[in-house]
Formats: structure tokens, C-alpha cells, sequence
């Protein structure tokens, strides 16, 4: 038989593992159920970009690939708040043990990855002085009427030259009182675009809002009088998403 030497060559290439055979699948392409992929870009990609953008950038959510987000966040934090999600706004629950879809392992590398940063490390400069990420203490009820008062101040200070007198909307920054908006957002979520900022969009973080960096003070009080517009608050007192 003239075809035999041909399909010996073929059953022996197959025997060892010849991975340019045509057909034989690349066992790095194999189809992995989500369950079973633990590679952060792909885990990453499939649950999260949508929201905050690839690479962290240019989504509608958190840029959280902003180097300062990297530095400045607790990781045990972005862990609880990606299995548990965050109450009142559009960031969902992971954790299957919550109804979710990720395992324990999938949150891990989430988190690992997220601290390690998506766009390289931040430079040590944008880092002193900053207020913490989170609020300490964590702010607890409604802020007292000093406190709001003394944000609309920040507010003229650092934020109206692009967001407008008043928040209603300015130079280049949209409005940040639509009840739409503040309905849908933490007072967390504020927290971290005022001390992070949205470079990807255009807004300087804590560092650079105005003339002077911002003081932790300042962006809580900030963060206080834009809460005081809400029109039916987003109930996240701290601790109370599902941990
Ligand atoms: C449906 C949209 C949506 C998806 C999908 C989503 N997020 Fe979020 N995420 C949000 C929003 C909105 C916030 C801000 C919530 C707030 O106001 O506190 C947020 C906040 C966060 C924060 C907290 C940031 C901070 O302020 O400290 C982390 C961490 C986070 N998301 C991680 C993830 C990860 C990881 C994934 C994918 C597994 C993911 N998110 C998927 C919408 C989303
Ligand atoms: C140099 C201009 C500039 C300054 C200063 C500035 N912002 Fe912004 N901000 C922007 C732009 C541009 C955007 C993106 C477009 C938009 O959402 O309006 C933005 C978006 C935001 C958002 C929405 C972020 C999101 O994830 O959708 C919030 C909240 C915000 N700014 C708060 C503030 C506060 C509070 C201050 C003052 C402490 C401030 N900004 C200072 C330009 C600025």
C-alpha cells in the first residue's frame, strides 16, 4: 500500500506528541469551564472589564488601573468588596458562597492581581501625603452640618473649575448632583475617584485637583457634602456588605 509510510509518519507523530500536528489542539486553547480558569487576565476580562474598562481604564466603573488605586488599596479591602460586592450600586456579588459565580481561589488571583497593579507600579512621589483610601475612622451615619458646610467649600476649592459652581456641571467635568449619579454611587465609591481621580477621563486625582494637594479632611468633607444631595442615600454603613 503506497499510503502506508505516510500514515505511520502519522500515528508515530501522534505517539510523540507532535504539537504542530494540523488538528491537534493546543492544550493552552483547550475550553476551560469559568469555573476552572485561574489566569487573572482571563478572569478579569470575562467578569470585570465590562465595567471598569480593560486594562482598569476607560469603563464606566472605578478605574482600578490606576497605579495609585494599586498602591493605596488594602487588599483584604478589594477581596471583600469583589466577593461581596458593594450594596446600592452596580458592583456585584462574586462570591458563589453569596450567589455569585467565582470561587474563593478565582477572588484570590482577582485581588492578587488587582494589588500587583494592571499598569505597572506608581511612582513613590503621587504616594506621600495621600489620605487613606478608606476612611479612618470609617465615617458612620450622616456627617454633621459643619462638616458638609466646610465641603462645599473643598468643593469650590477643587472641584468647580471643571464640575461647575454648584456641581452642576462645567468646563469639562458633567454634573455630580444628578440624583441618578449619587443614587447609584458609595460614599466609598466618591472616596476613591477624588483621592485616585480618573486620569483615563481627564480628572486629577488628590494630588492635583488644585493648587495645594487635598488633606484626608478635605476629601471626606467633599465626599460628605456631595452625599448631603442624595436623594435617597445608598445605605453602606461600613462593614455592612456581605463579607
Ligand atoms: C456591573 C458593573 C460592575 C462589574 C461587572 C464589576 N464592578 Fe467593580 N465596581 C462597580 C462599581 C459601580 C463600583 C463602585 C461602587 C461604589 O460606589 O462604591 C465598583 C467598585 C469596585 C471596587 C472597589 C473600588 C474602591 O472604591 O475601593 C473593586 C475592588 C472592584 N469594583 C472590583 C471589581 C472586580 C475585580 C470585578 C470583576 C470580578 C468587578 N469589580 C466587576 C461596578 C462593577
Ligand atoms: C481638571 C478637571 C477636574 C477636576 C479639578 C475635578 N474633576 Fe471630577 N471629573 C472630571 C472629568 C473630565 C470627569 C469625567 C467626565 C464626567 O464624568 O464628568 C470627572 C468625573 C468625576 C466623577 C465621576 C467619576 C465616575 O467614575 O463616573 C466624580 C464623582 C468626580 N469627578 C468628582 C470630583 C470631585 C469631588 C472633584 C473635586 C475634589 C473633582 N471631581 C475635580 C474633571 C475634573
Amino acid at each position: 500500500m503506497k499510503r502506508t509510510p505516510l500514515l505511520l509518519a502519522f500515528a508515530l507523530a501522534a505517539v510523540l506528541g507532535c504539537d504542530s500536528l494540523p488538528g491537534r489542539p493546543d492544550p493552552a486553547e483547550r475550553y476551560q469551564r469559568p469555573s476552572e480558569v485561574e489566569d487573572f487576565d482571563r478572569l478579569y476580562a470575562a467578569n470585570c472589564s465590562g465595567c471598569h474598562g480593560a486594562e482598569g481604564r476607560n469603563g464606566p466603573a472605578t478605574n482600578l488601573g490606576d497605579p495609585l488605586f494599586a498602591a493605596l488599596a488594602d487588599p483584604a479591602e478589594i477581596r471583600r468588596v469583589i466577593a461581596g460586592g458593594v450594596t446600592g450600586t452596580p458592583m456585584p456579588v462574586f462570591a458563589r458562597r453569596h450567589g455569585g459565580t467565582l470561587s474563593e481561589k478565582q477572588i484570590d488571583i482577582l485581588a492578587a492581581g488587582l494589588k500587583a497593579g494592571l499598569n505597572g507600579a506608581e511612582p513613590a512621589s503621587r504616594l506621600a501625603g495621600a489620605p487613606p483610601l478608606v476612611a479612618e475612622p470609617p465615617s458612620s451615619g450622616s456627617p454633621s452640618p459643619g462638616q458638609v458646610a466646610r465641603g462645599a467649600r473643598a468643593y469650590t476649592t477643587f472641584c468647580a473649575r471643571c464640575h461647575g459652581v454648584e456641581g452642576a456641571g462645567g468646563a469639562s467635568g458633567g454634573s455630580l448632583l444628578e440624583p441618578a449619579y449619587l443614587g447609584l454611587v458609595s460614599d466609598q465609591g466618591l472616596r476613591t475617584t477624588v483621592i485616585v481621580g480618573r486620569e483615563d477621563l481627564g480628572m486629577p486625582g488628590w494630588q492635583s485637583a488644585g493648587e495645594k494637594p487635598m488633606t484626608a479632611a478635605e476629601v471626606a468633607e467633599v465626599v460628605a457634602w456631595l452625599g448631603s444631595h442624595r436623594i435617597s442615600p445608598v445605605v453602606v454603613a461600613p462593614g455592612s456588605s456581605i463579607q
